[in-house]
């Protein structure tokens, strides 16, 4: 066990344009029994968690509701809770928006959450603060920008002083909470659970998320799933730590990822291919464009070129997620690329967008995954399956016990908490805030 050891977790597909429905295979994404079938594929693997995203408000495009938004998705929190019944190790990640929410009301049930899975409960601190989202939460407005790292930053803060506000097997101290942000006292309800602090995730990737990644988070969850783009960012943020008198092993970083499996390399290489054409139908085509334009493109021929138009960059015809920097750029780049190779609208999105990471047979992935890892482009990942719910039974049963063969994924949970299986150091009580 000397190697490097992989951390794995699975990430529900659903709402993403990853994942394939028009495949006869794929099954409900609000159904318990989906949850629970990649839940309990994910703990037969022996991986360290299982990944709820979220997202507050169902985005709109030319004003109507996104297609993949339509059928919704039930709160994570409340799909955690009731898998905790259903499974015993894995622990239980829940997205959950700093900006949106209150410390003491998810501090409480992050808590209970870990009381009932016997210390699995895992936060994934988000920050999205758009107006567009924030109608749903108006109060007279809605958080700046430039504040919503401030927020979360606090926010995180005063959850964790609200955790140890009790002592492990006391009685209710208080808390007091004051900063800019929150002004908060009071007695906390939930006994100490059993991981004392659950397990923190950041996801967000500007310089002052990383820096808040590095002050307060134990695992980040990145997009830099190449081994050149993983290498500096894992270098950049685990530089960061050592101003925070933490250790490099304190800090987990797992990039989402996506893999396509197949009896060799290029039977994989064929089924990927099949699977872009799958994900990029001839309408997410023309919906692909749309969201880089922010023009009604519904005249375009999605076999035919490029609109020789230029992007309106202050359009608001995509709303509730977030627009590609500076299209201009990109549909400058798209141009040029189906230019070059005399691509279509279509072919041009599956070139450009969404590539699957990991292509090729168990033996190819298993040691493309072991290299990410043991050259320090990532300390384990985040799979993110194209099929709910059973995107993940061919990675179980096919790569992990490839990994487990080289030495570098464990044959047995070998603890209870989620804590144990990151590796990661039992908190210290630190005491109640008087
Ligand atoms: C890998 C990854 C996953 C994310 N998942 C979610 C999510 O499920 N829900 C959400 O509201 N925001 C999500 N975000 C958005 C971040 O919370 C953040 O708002 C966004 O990345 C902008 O912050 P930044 O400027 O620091 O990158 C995610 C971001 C990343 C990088």
């Amino acid at each position: 066990m000397s190697r490097k050891q992989i951390h794995l977790a699975a990430h529900f597909p659903g709402v993403n344009s990853t994942t394939v429905w028009a495949d006869p295979r794929s099954g409900s994404q609000i159904d318990f029994s989906s949850f629970e079938h990649l839940a309990r594929t994910a703990e037969r693997g022996l991986f360290d968690f299982f990944f709820l995203a979220e997202g507050l408000r169902l985005r709109e495009h030319a004003g109507r509701i996104h297609d993949l938004d339509v059928v919704g998705r039930p709160e994570s929190i409340t799909v955690l809770n009731a898998l905790a019944a259903v499974t015993d190790r894995l622990g239980l990640a829940a997205t959950v928006n700093a900006t949106f929410n209150e410390p003491y009301e998810l501090a409480r049930r992050l808590a209970s959450l870990d009381h009932l899975s016997a210390g699995r409960a895992a936060w994934n601190v988000v920050t999205s603060s758009d107006a567009f989202t924030g109608e749903n939460f108006r109060r007279g407005g809605y958080l700046d920008r430039a504040d919503r790292y401030a927020r979360a930053a606090e926010f995180v803060g005063a959850v964790r002083e609200l955790w140890d506000s009790r002592p492990p097997g006391g009685a209710p101290g208080t808390f007091a909470h004051s900063g800019p942000q929150f002004r908060i006292e009071g007695s906390f309800p939930v006994p100490r659970s059993p991981q004392g602090q659950p397990v923190v995730i950041q996801a967000g990737d500007s310089a002052e998320g990383r820096e808040f990644a590095a002050s307060a988070a134990d695992v980040v969850f990145t997009r830099h799933s190449t081994l050149e783009a993983g290498r500096e960012f894992y270098a950049d943020v685990k530089g960061r730590l050592a101003r925070y008198g933490r250790e490099p092993d304190d800090l987990k970083i797992m990039p989402g990822v996506t893999y396509v499996l197949g009896d060799s390399d290029a039977d994989a290489q064929e089924r990927a291919a099949g699977i872009r054409r799958q994900q990029v139908s001839p309408q997410n085509a023309i919906l692909a464009l749309e969201q880089v334009w922010g023009r009604d493109l519904s005249g375009y021929d999605p076999d035919g070129p490029l609109p020789d138009i230029d992007p309106d960059p202050d359009s608001t015809l995509v709303q509730g997620r977030v627009r590609v920097a500076d299209p201009v750029a990109v549909a400058r780049k798209w141009r040029a690329l189906s230019e070059a190779k005399g691509l279509s609208i279509r072919q041009t999105v599956i070139e450009s967008t969404g590539r699957q990471s990991f292509v090729g047979s168990p033996a190819t992935v298993a040691a493309a995954l072991e290299e990410f890892v043991a050259t320090d482009a990532a300390d384990g990942f985040i799979l993110v399956p194209h099929l709910t719910p059973g995107g993940l039974d061919d990675f179980v049963d096919q790569v992990v016990p490839l990994l487990q063969e080289r030495g570098a994924f464990r044959t047995e949970y070998t603890g209870t908490t989620l804590r144990s299986h990151l590796g990661l150091p039992d908190p210290v009580w630190k005491g109640g805030t008087p």
